[in-house]
């Protein structure tokens, strides 16, 4: 078991190369699937769930090939069962894409039941629905998802919660769906965009993915291409909360500031000073930064991939701020770890009341989440002592070696085995 050790410093100072993001990454490897075709995906996060997709692909019959740390082709060409079940399917979230991805090539999918970070419930329902509505017999049975159709017909679907993984699913199934299919009230986040647009490399014609409504005109075949991934979202406000709360300064680089603008818009009113660039952003924090309040949502809204480093930083801040957490009904179970560390926060339902101006403390503490992880991260950098860090697998799940980013920022962060 390895274990994340920081001995607390302030005022991280530097610059950082963002990587490819992750939920594009998970989304776009198994739509590859989708493509009876070869695939070259480009800048790649080097991380876990890439790792278990990886090895899911491979088992259902993808030829993968590295071909650097950051590059994959994926050779579709030879995929002829439509049964996921291995133990990697159950390591992350995004495997639930391989249903969108079989089950429009082949008519038909069977997939276990997704895994990944428990923020309380966490359905289905509207990849179930979307599919039906493609013309798709849909059942759980036995932890498994399985979806078949004789034949896949364009729908008109709304969904009831914009959900980010049923846009991108029913994108996916319904590229090969006769007619169109059109996605009302779908996610407009910067990943489901970027899996449009691979899908449209392939030959799909998909259009208005970023807005509300998404059009889809099926296409009889998809051929193989090459896609560079964007940069991720959230590796890049790690960076920039880390910035303000150690009172450092970072610039992020190779990003997109405008998917940043809901960060960059919460730093400047917390007193941050932020220089943007065409593709960089430098924070500069300062030890006098004000309390704010902060409602995660859907995007544009501020991201809930960064209402736990959120909440960290608040704790350094003057006054009190309220998180208001819409997306998920239980993203605060990092909680009870991060007041180990001396932050004063207390939560009700979806509210989190954070009391500023907190001395931190270094603690032995356990990630809980993925980004529950960073924020510890983020708390160790804040406090004065040792903080010690375990279940360091779930931060390994999303972020490329977390802490030699850090140490290149001036952190005196090291990873241990036990
Ligand atoms: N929802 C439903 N029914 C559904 C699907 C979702 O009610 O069929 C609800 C969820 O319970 C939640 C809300 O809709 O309350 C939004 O969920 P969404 O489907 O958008 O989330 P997701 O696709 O499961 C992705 C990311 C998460 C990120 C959320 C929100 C991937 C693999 N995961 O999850 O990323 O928090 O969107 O932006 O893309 C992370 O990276 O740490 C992470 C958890």
């Amino acid at each position: 078991m390895e274990h994340i050790v920081i001995a607390g410093k302030r005022g991280l100072r530097g610059e950082v190369n963002i990587n490819g993001a992750k939920n594009a990454a998970v989304a776009i490897i198994p739509a590859a699937v989708a493509s009876a075709s070869v695939c070259v995906i480009d800048n790649l996060p080097h991380i876990e769930d890439i790792v278990s997709l990886v090895d899911a692909m491979t088992k259902l019959g993808c030829k993968c090939r590295f071909i650097n740390r950051n590059t994959l082709e994926i050779d579709s060409t030879g995929v002829t069962s439509v049964t996921a079940d291995f133990d990697s399917i159950k390591k992350l979230r995004a495997s639930y894409y391989l249903v969108g991805a079989l089950l429009g090539r082949f008519g038909e999918a069977q997939v276990l039941l997704p895994g990944g970070c428990n923020f309380g419930t966490r359905p289905i329902d509207q990849h179930m629905k979307g599919f039906e509505a493609l013309g798709a017999a849909v059942a759980i049975d036995h932890g498994m998802i399985k979806a078949k159709a004789a034949k896949l017909t364009g729908a008109h679907i709304y969904l009831d919660v914009a959900s980010v993984g049923a846009t991108i699913n029913i994108m996916i199934a319904s590229v090969y769906a006769e007619g169109t299919t059109v996605i009302e009230n779908a996610a407009k986040e910067p990943h489901v965009v970027d899996c449009a647009n691979f899908l449209n490399i392939l030959g799909a014609r998909v259009k208005g993915a970023g807005t509300d409504t998404i059009r889809i005109k099926g296409v009889t075949e998809l051929h193989g291409g090459e896609y560079t991934i964007i940069p991720d979202q959230i590796e890049c406000g790690t960076f920039m909360l880390t910035a303000a709360a150690t009172a450092g300064e970072i610039t992020v680089r190779n990003i997109i500031p405008k998917h940043m603008d809901s960060v960059s818009a919460k730093l400047s009113e917390m007193g941050c000073k932020l220089t943007e660039g065409s593709d960089f952003i430098t924070v500069r924090g300062s030890d006098s930064l004000r309390a704010v309040n902060v409602k995660t949502m859907a995007y544009p809204g501020f991201p809930t991939d960064l209402q736990p480093q959120m909440t960290t930083l608040l704790c350094s801040a003057n006054g009190t701020s309220i998180i208001t957490e819409t997306v998920f009904d239980n993203r605060y179970q990092y909680i009870t770890e991060l007041r180990r560390l001396g932050c004063q926060v207390t939560v009700d339902g979806r509210i989190a009341v954070i009391e500023g101006h907190n001395r931190l403390t270094g603690a032995s503490v356990t990630a809980t989440d993925l980004r529950a992880g960073a924020a510890l991260v983020i708390g160790g950098l804040c406090a004065e002592g040792v903080t010690d860090i375990g279940n360091v697998k779930y931060i390994d799940r999303g972020y490329e070696r977390i802490e030699l980013n850090m140490q290149r920022l001036g952190a005196d962060i090291k990873r241990v085995s036990e």
